[in-house]
């Protein structure tokens, strides 16, 4: 064994003979209960946990999170630890002194995902997993990456940079002409005809935050399995997917969607602790990744640690191999595991559900009105917790400054053609909806 190894292995024994400094027990949040006695779910009970202005009309807090109070509290209990000891972090990391809490989050993420604890990487938002996956691919020059048009900016970029790197190509397909006529079919046609033997990924964004389109990702999926027949590992056609906004607003098991690859922050749609996310990949595909950022994880450690050491080769890529390392915000990484309780206190069905009402009834209205053009379909199956919109005369900033000037907090998409964006989630009452759509019409007329 080498004097490092050693070394390494040395601190983890003594580590677990210490106990943390100045245990510090989580405090109970104090919350009006979540269901009332007849076990029905208080949506103002559920608002009361977001420390969000009260004073305001909060139609995106699919942006970022507004911590709600049990990840909070997670959070405190956490970051207490680590100022009471800094060497908590790898008492907690290599000994059972802690609980094992790193084990703790993946298990939480892969209950949630439908998938297991061993395929995912812990990253800090969506950017970073999309660039893990990108950076990592064994993909040759004479490959390339099918993107399409409609992709966020940290997913294209991830793209062309790597691209940069391996020489690849790189293409970009329009899924539908004008969005609010967008199909199924067409999507899941347009993606087909795309792929080529030399296409090594499909990478698209199950809904979109240019449009608020929810892509058909089992179709997709049908369609790159189709393509890859016949072919060596080497060639398969990866499916990439960038979740962030669909997860945690959609009742579905993301590990059972059929991508490869799903890449998503937790801290907008799960209400996880800012700077946290993830990506998941099936088991047989992390060995088509190689790792990009020296990985920390807990779980990969010995072996990424051991290759380093005995400078020796990585064996197959596992998906702890990928998680970025460098020492981060713990605090915020392991109060994960409190978010998901919450969704699965209130449920990821009702979630589902009252997005769905919600953002239905915005575009319910806002398509009825006059001198309002909405973007994103109302069919349900292409729609999510994300609505585009334009007001005649109005830049979508101007929408976006009217509407704050009287305590409405809207936003505009990122992109090259931007319109202005309402979003629904479970801080919201179906009232909010309406007074919302009181003033666009106002401001159409
Ligand atoms: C579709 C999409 N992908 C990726 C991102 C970047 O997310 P993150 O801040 O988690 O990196 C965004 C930002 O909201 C987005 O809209």
């Amino acid at each position: 064994m080498t004097l490092a190894r050693r070394q390494l292995l040395k601190s983890l024994v003594a580590a677990s003979l210490f106990p943390a400094i100045g245990r510090v027990e989580p405090r109970l949040p104090r919350s009006r209960p979540l269901r009332g006695l007849n076990g029905e779910l208080d949506w103002l009970a559920v608002r009361d946990l977001f420390p969000l202005a009260p004073d305001w009309t909060h139609l995106s807090s699919f942006l970022f999170v507004s911590h709600p109070k049990p990840v909070a509290e997670a959070i405190d209990h956490f970051r207490r630890k680590l100022d009471s000891d800094a060497m908590w972090i790898e008492i907690a990391a290599f000994t059972d002194a802690e609980g094992r809490p790193f084990a703790a989050v993946k298990r939480a993420l892969a209950e949630y995902t439908g998938g297991m604890p061993a395929e995912i990487a812990f990253t800090s938002n969506t950017t970073t997993a999309l660039a893990m996956a990108y950076h990592g691919l064994r993909i040759r020059r004479d490959q390339e990456i099918v993107a399409t048009e409609h992709d966020h900016y940290s997913h294209h970029e991830s793209i062309r940079y790597a691209a940069a790197r391996s020489g690849c190509g790189v293409r970009y397909v329009p899924l539908f002409d004008t969005p609010a006529a967008a199909r199924a079919d067409q999507i899941v046609d347009r993606i087909s005809r795309a792929i080529t033997p030399a296409t090594r990924a499909v990478g698209v964004t199950w809904v979109q935050s240019s449009t608020g389109i929810k892509l058909p990702i089992a179709g997709i999926a049908e369609a790159v399995t189709r393509a890859n027949r016949g072919r060596t590992p080497a060639d398969r056609c990866l499916l990439i997917v960038d979740g962030v906004h669909g997860f945690a607003n959609q009742d579905v098991d993301i590990a059972r969607l059929g991508a490869d690859f799903f890449a998503s922050g937790t801290h907008k749609w799960l209400f996880a602790p800012r700077g946290t996310g993830f990506l998941w990949g099936r088991s047989d595909a992390w060995p088509e990744l190689r790792p990009t950022i020296p990985s920390f994880d807990p779980d990969g450690i010995d072996t990424t640690f051991g290759a380093w050491a005995d400078r020796k080769e990585l064996p197959p890529t596992q998906a702890a191999f990928v998680s970025p390392g460098g020492f981060m915000a713990y605090e915020h990484l392991l109060a994960i595991p409190a978010a998901v309780e919450l969704h699965r206190t209130i449920g990821r069905d009702k979630i589902a559900a009252r997005i769905a009402e919600l953002n239905a009834a915005f575009r319910d209205g806002a398509a009825r009105m006059p001198g309002i053009t909405l973007h994103t379909p109302r069919d349900p199956a292409l729609s999510a917790g994300i609505s585009c919109f334009e007001v005649r005369g109005l830049t979508p900033g101007q929408v976006v400054a009217r509407l704050a000037e009287k305590k409405i907090r809207t936003t505009t998409s990122p992109y090259k053609v931007s319109y202005a964006r309402v979003s629904g989630g479970i801080m919201n009452r179906p009232d909010e909806i309406e007074s919302v759509l009181r003033e666009i019409r106002a401001l159409a007329a």
